[in-house]
């Protein structure tokens, strides 16, 4: 018989999380955000949009930054995901996030997570021109600090000359 409706389907999605192995049976149309937010209990990704545009939502996965709320859990079977919670060590902040403390980078912090994973996920030799990081930023939006700050702390920490 057709199977008239797909997206009622249930799916069993296995990946590591922060290093952690998890597998859940889920429906076939869960997304990511949903999947890393309500079934895996990682409530440090954020969720603004849920159309692709604003990228509070992104995490690492196999290395490229996505927006986990235009992907679906499915998709990324098999897959090593990082979220914002795989940042700091025993209590202790990476040089951006405390960048971003130092140089009052964030005021609701709603955008922050995903900068941090936009940020993490590229080479920073590959930024060292301040059009490059404005180019960079430019894909995460941010509603309170006007950016200045964001700017500020990746400058300081990838010695941009800003
Ligand atoms: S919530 Fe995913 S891009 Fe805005
Ligand atoms: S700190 Fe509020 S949206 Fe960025």
């Amino acid at each position: 018989m057709m199977d008239t409706n797909p997206g009622l389907r249930e799916v069993d999605v296995s990946v590591s999380i922060n290093g952690t192995q998890v597998s859940h049976r889920v429906p076939a149309r869960l997304l990511l955000s949903d999947f890393i937010r309500d079934v895996v209990g990682l409530t440090g990704t954020h969720v603004g949009c849920e159309h692709g545009y604003c990228g509070a939502c992104t995490v690492i996965v196999d290395g490229d930054a996505i927006r986990s709320c235009s992907t679906l859990a499915a998709q990324i079977d098999g897959s090593a995901i990082r979220t914002v919670e795989d940042l700091a060590t025993d209590g202790e902040l990476t040089p951006m996030q405390q960048a971003f403390h130092e140089n009052h980078a964030m005021q609701c912090g709603f955008c922050t997570a995903g900068f941090l994973m936009t940020l993490e996920s590229v080479d920073p030799d590959g930024y060292q021109e301040k059009e490059q990081v404005i180019d960079l930023l430019s894909g995460n939006l941010c509603r309170c600090t006007g950016y200045h700050n964001i700017f500020n702390a990746v400058c300081s920490t990838w010695g941009v000359d800003s």
